[in-house]
Order: structure tokens, then sequence, then C-alpha cells
């Protein structure tokens, strides 16, 4: 059995509203192990990064300004398959259409601006959770 690590990132929109501890609680009860923990202000830099395969989508510049717009608590969670866990955690990324009991369809909706703010980030892969952590906990 090999543990996993994720990204977890709860976006501007989650922080803002109070949901963090909502959002850690529920990641937390279904069993994985939180093992960092930090709120920051990311930096255009970082998000650049963080974000490199999205460059020249429409969406693009909205989701940067977006994440830019406010704290971002992000988070490294652990546990035997935990990158496909948390994805299924989320939902899916129309929050309007992500199944009710999802963090995003239980608390996101679409709120008529250009990026769809739906609350939190997971890593997709476990080649881009380790990315993804390197560059928010360098
Ligand atoms: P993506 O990595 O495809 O989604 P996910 O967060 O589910 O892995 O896209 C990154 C973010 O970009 C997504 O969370 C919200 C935003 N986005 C839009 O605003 N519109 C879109 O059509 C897509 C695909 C993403
Ligand atoms: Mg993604």
């Amino acid at each position: 059995m090999s543990i996993e690590r994720t990204l977890v990132l709860v976006k501007p929109d989650g922080v803002q509203r109070g949901l963090t501890g909502t959002i850690l609680s529920r990641i937390e009860a279904k069993g994985y192990r939180l093992a960092e923990l930090k709120q920051v202000e990311a930096s255009r830099e970082l998000l650049e990064k963080h974000y490199e395969e999205h460059v020249g989508k429409p969406f693009y510049e909205p989701l940067v300004e977006f994440m830019l717009s406010g704290p971002v608590v992000a988070a490294v969670f652990e546990g035997h398959r935990v990158i496909e866990g948390f994805r299924s955690l989320a939902g899916t990324t129309d929050p309007t259409i992500a199944a009710p009991g999802t963090i995003r369809g239980d608390f996101g909706r679409d709120w008529g601006v250009k990026v769809q703010q739906n609350l939190v980030h997971g890593s997709d892969s476990a080649e881009s959770a380790e990315r993804e952590i390197g560059i928010w906990f360098a």
C-alpha cells in the first residue's frame, strides 16, 4: 500500500465565505490526514506556475485574477488514493452541476462571472501533486 499526497487549495471564494474549516473537516472526516497547512496571499508568479497547463485558454486570465483576489488556504492531505478521493469529494469543475454531497455541489453556484468560482483545487495526478506541492510548499 502506498501513501499518496495531494495538494488541496481552498480558493478565495471559500476563504472569503468562511468555509475553510467546513471544507478541511470534510476531507479529514473522509479519513485523509492533514500533513501541511497554511494561508497565503499567492503571487502572480506562483499562480502562473500552478496553472501553467491552462495558459492560452479563455478562462486563464480571469482564473489568475480570481486567485489573486484574496487569501488562499493551501494544504497537503495524505492517504491511500487521496488524489482521486479528494477529486470525488470536490465534485465536478462546474459547481452548478456538481453532485449534491460534494464540496462544489453543496456550496458552489454560478455567479455569472467569467471564471468558475468552485471553492477548491485538487491535484489531478501523482505527477501534478508532486509538482504542485513543490510550488506551494517550497
Ligand atoms: P481545470 O483544471 O480544468 O478544473 P479542476 O479545477 O476541476 O481540475 O480548470 C482549472 C480551473 O479553471 C477550474 O477549477 C475553474 C476554471 N475553469 C473555468 O473557469 N472554466 C472552464 O471552462 C474550465 C475548464 C475551468
Ligand atoms: Mg485541474
